[in-house]
Formats: C-alpha cells, sequence, structure tokens
C-alpha cells in the first residue's frame, strides 16, 4: 500500500452498529461482516481524511502496545483486501456514495431471497441516509423484528411512530418490545388494520407459505368426540376468511361465524358456507343475548388475540346448550399462563386452560400439543382443545 494513500471506508459498504461494533455488509461482494468496537473506529475514521499510519496514531489511546498497533496494521490492509476500505492516491477523490434508496431497494430485494440479516444492515443504512421518511423505520423495524434484535425492533418502530403516529399494529407490538403491561387483549384498531392489510393474500400465506393446519387439526380433535352429522347449531368465533367452514360445516345444520375484520369477514360470506356472516368484536357479540342457542362454539387461531381467557370462555359457555361443546386451539407457551410475545399475539399454557376452563364451567375432554402452522422457518406450537360444558 502506498504510504501517502488516504482511507476511505467503501461507500458500497452499509453499516448497522451491534453492542459489539459494526455489521458491514458489502454489497458488491454479498457478504456480511462483523467488525469489533476497534474495527468500527477504523472504519468510522477512514473518512478520506487520514493515511494508514496517520489513523493507526489516532487511536492509539485506545490500542494499546506495539503488538496492539501492529494488529490494526494487518486488520487495515485485509479491510483493503475484502473492499470494506478504499484507498486514496494523493489529490485523488473517491467514488460517490449510493443514495439511500439504493439500500432500500437492495434490502428488499435480500429480503425476498430469505437473506434478512443482510437486508436489516442495508435498511438500517436506508433509514439513516433517509430519516425523515416514516416508511423506512417500519421496514428496518420489521426486518429487526424477524432477526430477533428487540432493541433495534423497538427504536425503530418508535422513530417510525414519532413521524406517522397512530399506527395501532405498530403500537401493539411495541407494547411487549418495551416490556409494558399488556392489554387484555389485542385491541380491536389493531385487528382490523392487520387484517384488513392481510385478508387478500392470507389463505395463501397461510396454507402455503406457513403449512397453517388449525381447522384441520380441531376437526380431527372434535371428531373423538362428535359425530358429523349436520345436526348441531355451530357458532365460529373469529371465522376469519372461512378457512374452517367446510369442515365445520359437516358438524352443523346452522352455522355462524363472527368475525372483527370486515376485510375477513367478507371473504368467509364469499364461501357461501355459513347461514350468517357477522362482523362484531367477539366478547361483545356473545353477550348481546342470553340464549343458550349453540350445540359447538369453534375457534381456530384466534383466541391468539386474548389474554386472560377467561374473557371468552365465561360468555361463550352462557350461548352453549346443555351438553354443548366448544374447542378452539392456542399457541402454546410455558411458564406463565398467558404472555404477549413479540409478534402482538398471546401464548397460553395448559394449566391456564384448566383453570380458566373449569372457572368458566367447562370439563377439557382433550389437550393435544401440536405444530399449528410455521413462521420464519421455525415451527408453531400450539395446543388443541375441546371441553364440554359441564
Ligand atoms: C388468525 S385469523 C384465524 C381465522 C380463521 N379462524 C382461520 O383459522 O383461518 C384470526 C381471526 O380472528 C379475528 N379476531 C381477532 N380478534 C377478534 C375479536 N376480538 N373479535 C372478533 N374477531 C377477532 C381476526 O379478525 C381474524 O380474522
Amino acid at each position: 500500500m502506498n504510504p501517502d494513500a488516504r482511507l476511505l471506508r467503501n461507500p458500497l459498504v452499509a453499516l448497522a452498529p451491534t453492542d459489539e461494533g459494526y455489521l458491514a455488509y458489502d454489497t458488491t461482494g454479498d457478504r456480511i461482516h462483523r467488525l469489533n468496537a476497534a474495527a468500527a473506529l477504523i472504519v468510522e475514521l477512514s473518512d478520506g481524511t487520514r493515511t494508514a499510519d496517520a489513523l493507526i496514531a489516532d487511536i492509539a489511546p485506545m490500542v494499546a502496545g506495539e503488538e496492539a498497533r501492529a494488529g490494526c496494521a494487518r486488520w487495515i490492509a485485509g479491510a483493503i483486501e475484502d473492499n470494506l476500505l478504499k484507498t486514496l492516491a494523493p489529490g485523488a477523490s473517491g467514488p460517490a456514495a449510493p443514495a439511500g434508496e439504493y439500500f432500500s431497494s437492495l434490502a428488499l430485494r435480500l429480503r425476498s431471497r430469505g437473506h434478512v440479516l443482510a437486508a436489516f444492515v442495508c435498511q438500517h443504512h436506508a433509514a439513516a441516509q433517509l430519516a425523515d421518511d416514516a416508511e423506512h423505520w417500519a421496514t428496518l423495524g420489521d426486518l429487526a423484528h424477524i432477526i430477533g434484535r428487540r432493541e433495534d425492533a423497538r427504536d425503530a418502530y418508535e422513530e417510525y411512530l414519532t413521524l406517522a403516529p397512530g399506527d395501532a399494529e405498530v403500537e401493539h407490538i411495541l407494547v411487549s418490545l418495551r416490556g409494558e403491561a399488556p392489554p387484555p387483549r389485542a385491541p380491536d384498531d389493531c385487528i382490523v388494520q392487520l387484517y384488513a392489510r392481510f385478508a387478500e393474500f392470507y389463505e395463501r400465506n397461510m396454507r402455503q407459505d406457513l403449512e397453517y393446519r388449525g381447522p384441520e387439526l380441531l376437526t380431527e380433535a372434535l371428531q373423538r368426540v362428535l359425530r358429523p352429522t349436520g345436526a348441531l347449531d355451530v357458532l365460529e368465533l373469529g371465522c376469519g376468511t372461512g378457512l374452517a367452514a367446510g369442515l365445520l360445516r359437516t358438524f352443523a345444520r346452522r352455522l355462524v361465524g363472527i368475525d372483527l375484520s370486515p376485510d375477513m369477514a367478507e371473504r368467509a360470506t364469499a364461501t357461501g358456507l355459513y347461514d350468517t356472516v357477522e362482523i362484531a368484536e367477539i366478547t361483545e357479540w356473545l353477550m348481546r343475548s342470553r340464549a343458550r342457542d349453540f350445540d359447538l362454539i369453534a375457534a381456530c387461531d384466534t383466541l391468539i388475540y386474548f389474554g386472560d381467557l377467561r374473557q371468552v370462555l365465561m360468555p361463550a359457555v352462557k350461548r352453549l346448550r346443555d351438553g354443548g361443546t366448544l374447542a378452539f386451539t392456542v399457541e402454546r407457551g410455558e411458564g406463565e399462563p398467558f404472555t404477549l410475545t413479540d409478534s402482538g399475539r398471546y401464548v397460553h399454557g395448559e394449566p391456564h386452560i384448566a383453570d380458566a376452563a373449569g372457572d368458566a364451567g367447562l370439563r377439557v375432554l382433550s389437550i393435544d400439543r401440536t405444530v399449528l402452522r410455521y413462521e420464519y422457518g421455525e415451527a408453531v406450537e400450539g395446543l388443541v382443545v375441546v371441553s364440554r360444558r359441564t
């Protein structure tokens, strides 16, 4: 290396800070480097004004001893080879830095190819450059969330909400990321917003991408205690687009669906499999009438939006005829009775299900542990519960 050459951070390298230093993604070489604190400092100081010797002299107070300084010189030589740093001949100017949009569109492409960590680093870089654009912070929050960088996700979502207040979904996710006390259930405006966005591709995403099997698993469990004679009055809580309707129909002479999301309910109606689909909040709808007018109440993947299950089981039991059946799936958690997770959904422990069912006047007939679906490649463990009004 020319000793007079000045060091410049390669402007095509995206950086995201970590507790130890930096994650650096070389966009041309498609490679991620993990930089420790000293390496991160070298990269930061490589602004085109210093030679390698000058830079090492500047960081001398941090890098004690000849051996450590020689280590820095070796690291700089390696970083030049790896394309993290560029050398500028005296008088020369460096390559122009690409605009933030370059990194954000690259982040999008990387994410679609499943390279989420690299996408996160690029998006971090983009959001820092386009700091007034709320959407870049929201995207950064999502990526940080996927790779489990909770503090980065929290910071990015907070930045997003400062610029674009009122996003009910993000506000709900922040409850868990901030460690705040969870609400009794996911707020109604959060559910409506989430499923307005999701409804169009819900079935494809759940079935093809996430291998969701809630309706089938619930029906298999129900078939152990009920014959599909088509003679029952059946209520489905949170019917969504109607994925369970065909299966529940085998038990039903009358099938009623309830869902808070107009976008999901519209699709359920379009299946033609329900006698009625109502747009309503579950607990409010259950308490509207004192009639015991159902033999079976089912909820697939809906009680994941409720904390204490008593708030649904108690009013639901009041709508069941004597000996009526209540069956549902939840995501399985351990330890606490129930927990709001970073996904914005609640997980429930088996003891809580037994307690809540008992308090509601239900006898649990079966609790099956199972895999409900997959999320980011990981199995989502669930519980399939069948209970009967005592
Ligand atoms: C994950 S989807 C499941 C849909 C359907 N049961 C299935 O298995 O495909 C959850 C559904 O519950 C609905 N939901 C969530 N909370 C609700 C509430 N408090 N009242 C009514 N519907 C609710 C959502 O709108 C959404 O359609």
